[in-house]
């Protein structure tokens, strides 16, 4: 859609709608929640149920998350990378996912200073020298030629998405993983032809999402999640980021853009905002890591109070300046705001939590018997990624659902 004008009808959400190449039976989609099931980067059984409960809950879409293209470029060694071994696992990934009338979307990525060097056992790459806090350890400064590598990795790991079946690719350019370090002028601090103008620092993300949609087909969709504001003082943030979603736009490789903002490096409750599980997250890390944690945890994990679709002001903005497809995100748990935001002119919303919560919250707002999620932004799933991601919550008792979420 493009930036509403007077005649604008918005669309019903639960009707079929296209994105790219592809016919959606709804606008829902299920956003990436990196899943913590896949032990030796492998799908499993558990995976695939993981992503059979959001799917025969009504949404149009799942995505997989996430798909490292290098072995470095993973979060932990827990995390998916794509290369021959994992393609029999991602057929079948597929195939069932598309055996209950759903499609499926895989993000691909590279973790960049996120990633867990120690657990990798291999040094993370970032722009420069980057200390992360959960890895104990600094990231090394990317070469040129490394960079070349890491494009062709993408390249490569879309040919493996492409073979496995997947319907969409999203390239992850956010939360301050590799290529959101780069644009970052806080993290992005060298001295070469990848840093100064915004020109400079979003040349490393064009060119990967140019690799990726000359690798994918056309029947394939390419998407991309873009951060609004990454929430780290001196980071990247409006107006720089709209002028990247238009930069996006113009280079024409894109079916849409989701919107989020944050940084799982330096900010990680600011994608989220609500609670932030400090305790929780101390106890889940080795025993150094975690008193560290619990002595400077707060500057690292501020919370921010909640607010229903947190991002829309700046997504608002972004609206009013481009004319391709958006995908809102971000604090997502009403029926009424997913109404607000096809007034708004988007064109598809991703849930995460909200899904987490009660996969089949689609169906029940589709049937009238639910409009209002019951995800309490504690944020404690968060913590579950490392052990199989889900709320850890108790449902108030009982919670009633809808027919076959099995
Ligand atoms: C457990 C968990 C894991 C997540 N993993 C990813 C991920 O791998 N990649 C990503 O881009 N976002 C990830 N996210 C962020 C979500 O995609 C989404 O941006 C965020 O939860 C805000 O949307 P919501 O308010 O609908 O939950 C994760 C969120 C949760 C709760």
């Amino acid at each position: 859609m493009s930036p509403v004008t007077n005649d604008f009808t918005p669309p019903d959400p639960f009707a079929p709608a296209t994105l790219g190449p592809l016919s959606l039976k709804n606008r829902f989609i299920k956003a990436a929640t990196f899943e913590g099931v896949t032990p030796g980067g492998l799908v499993t059984q558990e995976l695939i149920d993981f992503h059979l409960r959001p799917v025969r809950g009504g949404v149009a879409m799942t995505t997989l998350a996430y798909l490292a293209v290098a072995p470095e470029g993973r979060t932990d060694d827990g995390c998916m990378w794509l290369r021959p071994a994992a393609l029999p696992g991602l057929k079948k990934f597929v195939d069932t996912i598309h055996a209950e009338g759903a499609l499926v979307a895989g993000q691909i990525g590279h973790a960049g200073p996120v990633a867990n060097a120690k657990k990798n056992g291999v040094p993370s790459l970032a722009p420069g020298k980057l200390f992360s806090p959960v890895a104990g350890k600094f990231s090394k400064a990317i070469t040129s030629s490394e960079i070349e590598r890491v494009t062709d990795d993408y390249a490569n790991g879309t040919r493996l998405m492409v073979e496995a079946g997947f319907d969409s690719i999203e390239i992850h350019l956010a939360h301050n993983y590799l290529l959101s370090s780069f644009l970052s002028p806080k993290f992005n601090k060298r001295k070469d032809e990848w840093n100064g103008s915004l020109e400079n620092r979003a040349r490393f993300a064009r060119q990967v999402v140019a690799a990726v949609r000359d690798a994918a087909p056309a029947n394939v969709a390419v998407t991309a999640k873009i951060s609004l504001n990454d929430g780290v003082p001196g980071g990247f943030k409006p107006p720089e980021s709209t002028a990247f979603a238009k930069m996006l736009q113009d280079d024409g490789h894109l079916d849409a853009l989701e919107m989020t903002g944050g940084s799982s490096l330096a900010n990680p409750i600011y994608l989220f905002k609500g609670d932030a599980p400090r305790d929780e997250f101390a106890k889940a890390l080795p025993k150094v890591m975690g008193f560290g944690f619990k002595l400077f945890g707060k500057k690292f994990m501020p919370s921010y109070p909640f607010e229903e679709a947190y991002f829309r002001p700046m997504a608002l903005d972004v609206r009013a300046q481009l004319d391709m497809p958006l995908i809102f995100l971000g604090g997502i748990n009403n029926l009424a705001t997913v109404q607000q935001a096809m007034s708004d002119g988007f064109d598809f919303v991703a849930m995460g939590r909200a899904v987490l919560r009660e996969p089949d919250l689609i169906n029940r707002m589709q049937e009238g018997t639910q409009t209002e999620g019951n995800c309490v932004h504690c944020n404690k799933c968060m913590v579950s990624i490392w052990s199989g991601s889900r709320c850890v919550v108790d449902f108030p008792n009982p919670i009633v659902t809808s027919g076959p979420v099995r």
